[in-house]
């Protein structure tokens, strides 16, 4: 089939290059030129494994192109995809001006019968509002439909998501998009959910912030593990067995972070608050995660005491492992606030370094992760990379000026740590 997605950010490049892979035939639009011009070149704007060899192959066989023209790239396809940015505003509703601003240019180019099918996170009744949108702009006065379509991808795990699904939601009023939407989504082999727009827009809203609560939940018990010399990881383990309940999203850390999380919860409590619901489970997971720093931070402020001149070596500063996205990272929150205590740094990430240097001031960047500890007070795990497990703990030792770690993110084991002469702290346990 012919799509057309507006907007190349993780959602527009990777469902692109995802539905070329299996065989669509893909243009993917996106208004900032030198970002089209570096795509057409054969360069890449994110990191996410994967998706360059993606890129590179479904370029080359013809069936993934890239233009700023969106005229273009509706006349081209008859499913135009919306991926585009909806930011949070200062009181945490959705800026939607992107998602109208497509909705007008589709309609401006659109000559014949088009689905148009929103990717981009939006409120519930943004359907609604792009179908008006589009009725209203479009002097062609063709026929179309409005399909919600969420995307559930996670950063670092993008093309795995993508290519293998947990589900497909497929919002319309009706029934005519149902069929084409089915065959675009056939080859992935994933279950379907047919619905309403409304339901599939909460659909989106409501996992998100039903994962935030999930993680939120296991810091609370985290909290009482440490307080009760309980293991969280332990507790986690017991839990998720029930297959109810379920291991993933049991994490204890540094709380969650990225561009989703922290701004879908924001909007669906927002959200809930302008249909008359005061969301207040939402409002207590959203202060469970601003504590969940908070107590690390003071856990690392007890044991070094005075940390103004204080030499600490930072592992890790994207949000997440796998990825180099910067965006609500804890690991930066976390790196702030230790250097607005005096603390002098020393950070080290092995894909975020570049977009860190545009956020983090006055830290020692070090290309090398066995580097990181040399002369510092303290070692300190701020995300989840599965390579810093490869650290030599013998030569991080021998580089401090005293074996001390925090590992926010429970990468190393305790007992093992404390046996190696490690004065180690990490979370509920
Ligand atoms: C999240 C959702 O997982 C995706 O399903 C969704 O499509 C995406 O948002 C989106 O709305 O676009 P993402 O933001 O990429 O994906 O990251 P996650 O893997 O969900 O992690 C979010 C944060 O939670 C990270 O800071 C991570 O470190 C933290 N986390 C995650 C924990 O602290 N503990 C856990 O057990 C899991």
């Amino acid at each position: 089939m012919k799509l057309t997605l507006i907007g190349t950010g993780y959602v527009g490049l990777v469902t692109g290059a995802c539905f070329a892979e299996v065989g669509h035939h893909v243009v993917c639009v996106d208004n900032d030129e030198a970002k089209i011009k570096l795509l057409q070149a054969g360069g890449l704007p994110i990191y996410e494994p994967g998706l360059a060899e993606l890129v590179k192959k479904n370029t080359a066989a013809g069936r993934l192109s890239f233009t700023a023209n969106t005229a273009e790239g509706v006349q081209k396809s008859d499913v135009i995809f919306i991926a585009v940015p909806t930011p949070p505003l200062p009181d945490g509703s959705v800026d939607l001006s992107f998602i109208e601003r497509v909705a007008r240019d589709t309609a401006t180019a659109m000559t014949d019968y088009k689905i148009i099918v929103d990717k981009s996170t939006v409120p519930v009744k943004t359907g609604e509002k792009v179908a008006e949108t589009i009725k209203r702009y479009c002097a062609a006065r063709v026929d179309f439909d409005v399909v919600s379509n969420p995307e559930f991808l996670r950063e670092g795990f993008a093309v795995s998501d993508l290519m293998k699904p947990d589900r497909i939601v497929i919002g319309t009023r009706s029934p005519r998009p149902v069929a084409v939407m089915k065959e675009i989504y056939a080859p992935f082999n994933a279950p379907m959910v047919v619905t309403d727009i409304n339901s599939a827009e909460l659909i989106k809203h409501a996992s998100n912030s039903f994962l935030a609560l999930k993680i939120s939940y296991i810091n609370a018990l985290a909290a009482i593990c440490e307080n009760t010399g309980a293991n969280v990881q332990e507790v986690a383990a017991g839990m998720g067995l029930d297959e109810r309940i379920g291991r993933r999203f049991l994490n204890a850390g540094l709380g969650f972070g990225g561009s989703c999380f922290p701004k879908d919860l924001s909007a669906f409590i927002k959200i809930a608050e302008q249909v008359g619901y005061d969301f207040r489970l939402l409002k207590e997971v959203q202060r469970i995660n601003t504590e969940q720093m908070d107590r690390f931070i003071k856990k690392i402020i007890d044991t070094l005491w005075v940390l103004k001149g204080k030499r600490i070596g930072v592992l890790g500063l994207a949000f997440k492992q796998n990825t180099d996205d910067v965006r609500m990272s804890p690991a930066i929150e976390l790196c702030q606030r230790l250097q607005k205590e005096g603390a002098i740094l020393r950070v080290h990430d092995p894909k975020a370094m570049d977009k860190a240097r545009a956020i983090l001031n006055d830290a020692t960047w070090v290309d090398t992760l066995d580097d990181v500890a040399e002369g510092c007070d303290a070692l300190v795990v701020a995300t989840e990379w599965d390579e810093f497990k490869n650290l030599d703990l013998d030569r991080a030792r021998k580089l401090l000026t005293h074996p001390i770690m925090f590992d926010g993110r429970n990468l190393f084991d305790r007992v093992e740590m404390e046996r190696r002469g490690w004065i180690y702290k990490s979370v509920g346990r």
